[in-house]
């Protein structure tokens, strides 16, 4: 049963999803280039609002000012005839043989130079079409052999990029926020930043970071064995998600990019609860897009282009259903509180009562009788075995 999207799903794709040619590492393309143009029109008829891409997917590496602007043009006449909006843009610094060593720490200088006028050009662009977020991957921030960097100093040219960059859309007085994308590898052997811990320990270290948070991708974080709605909690509980990045991945290996739900399921269907329903005690929510990064698969043709990017939209409409359903079930709700779930948002100490009151309290130490309290069972497995029947529509 496909579900159709609406506007208030807040769809969004980027254009370098299904303008994937499908190179890879051992093959020549399967699919011929996609005019971006093509591409609004296409997952505007399929119920997307928005479209995201890099400056490269929309205007080719080294184009000239007047070819720059006039397939602009033609571009933002899509947008206008559709009523696609932009909502994010982001940098290709990663393709062109120049970002080989990266982009903000290439060990080069004259190549931080360059990515930095590269990516604040693009800055411009996204505050012209009125984007709400930045994103900057860096794919190719890292390296293959320890010796082959200073650290340290990789640390400092990262921050120092990104801090240029914030500063410069605050001077500017755009209305755009930074969103780092973290990734554990692939293509560099390492990346910097490699997951959503790194990255929020490194924001907290900026001058600017109050406009950087993060764009997690769910096969990101699964490259590297994490748990993505983890990921995005910990993101949220720290006011830091500003974006999400939305895909498939079975386990630890190269980056699949698979549809959304078509790696692993069951986590799909926990990120979705998380999305729509919050925390189960409520604060901090993501509102923002539902943008779809993934690639269609190598084997497909354009059919089967458009028909996985509505598979990403269809997957998390069904998986949304299942999880509101979830959480509107009694039975759901009795289990949560036999379960303790609730419990855990009533802070440790009483309101008032200092550490030397509960060092006091024999109740809490003393007098416990702690192999009563250790004899409890949290009944977990039973939670879980209903959020399985929901996702699987058995109930
Ligand atoms: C990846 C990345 C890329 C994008 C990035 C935005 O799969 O490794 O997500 O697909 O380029 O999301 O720059
Ligand atoms: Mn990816
Ligand atoms: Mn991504």
């Amino acid at each position: 049963m496909a579900l159709k999207p609406t506007p208030e799903d807040k769809f969004s794709f980027g254009l370098w999803t299904v303008g994937w040619e499908a190179r890879d590492q051992f093959g020549d393309a399967t699919r011929p280039w996609l005019d971006p143009v093509e591409s609004v029109h296409k997952l505007a008829e399929l119920g997307a609002s928005y479209v995201t891409f890099h400056d490269d997917d929309v205007v080719p590496f080294g184009s000239d000012a007047s070819s720059r602007d006039k397939i602009l043009d033609r571009f933002k006449g899509a947008l206008d005839e559709t009523g696609i909006k932009v909502e994010m843009v982001t940098t290709n610094t990663f393709s062109h043989p120049i970002f080989k060593d990266g982009a903000f720490t290439s060990n080069d200088r004259r190549v931080r130079r360059y990515g930095l006028r590269k990516i604040v050009r693009n800055v411009d662009l996204a505050a012209e079409l009125g984007a709400d977020t930045f994103v900057m991957w860096g794919g190719r921030e890292g390296a293959e052999y320890d010796s082959a960097k200073d650290l340290k100093a990789a640390h400092d040219r990262y921050a120092e990029g990104i801090d240029t960059v914030a500063a410069y859309i605050k001077e500017k007085g755009y209305g755009l926020r930074i969103a780092i994308e973290p990734k554990p590898n692939e293509p560099r052997g390492d990346i910097l930043l490699p997951t959503v811990g790194h990255a929020l320990g490194f924001i907290a270290q900026l001058e600017h970071g109050d406009i950087v948070g993060l764009n997690p991708e769910t096969g990101h974080e699964q490259m590297a064995g994490l748990n993505y709605t983890g990921g995005i909690a910990q993101a949220l509980w720290a006011d830091k998600l500003f974006h999400i990045d939305l895909n498939g991945q079975r386990s630890i290996k190269y980056d699949q990019d698979l549809v959304f739900g078509h790696g692993d399921l069951f986590s799909a269907f926990a990120t979705v609860d998380l999305i729509e329903n919050g925390f189960p005690s409520g604060g901090p929510r993501y509102d923002g897009p539902r943008h779809f990064d993934y690639k269609p698969s190598r084997t497909e043709s354009f059919d089967g282009v458009w028909a996985s990017a509505a598979a990403n939209m269809s997957t998390y409409l069904i998986l949304k259903e299942r999880a509101l359903a979830f959480r509107a079930d009694p039975e759901v709700q009795a289990a949560l509180e036999a379960s303790g779930v609730f419990d855990l948002a009533i802070p440790t100490l009483s309101e008032g009562e200092t550490l030397a009151d509960l060092l006091n309290d024999t109740s809490a130490y003393e007098d416990l009788d702690v192999d009563a309290v250790a004899a409890r069972g949290f009944d977990f497995v039973h939670l879980n075995q209903l959020a399985l029947e929901h996702a699987l529509g058995a109930r």
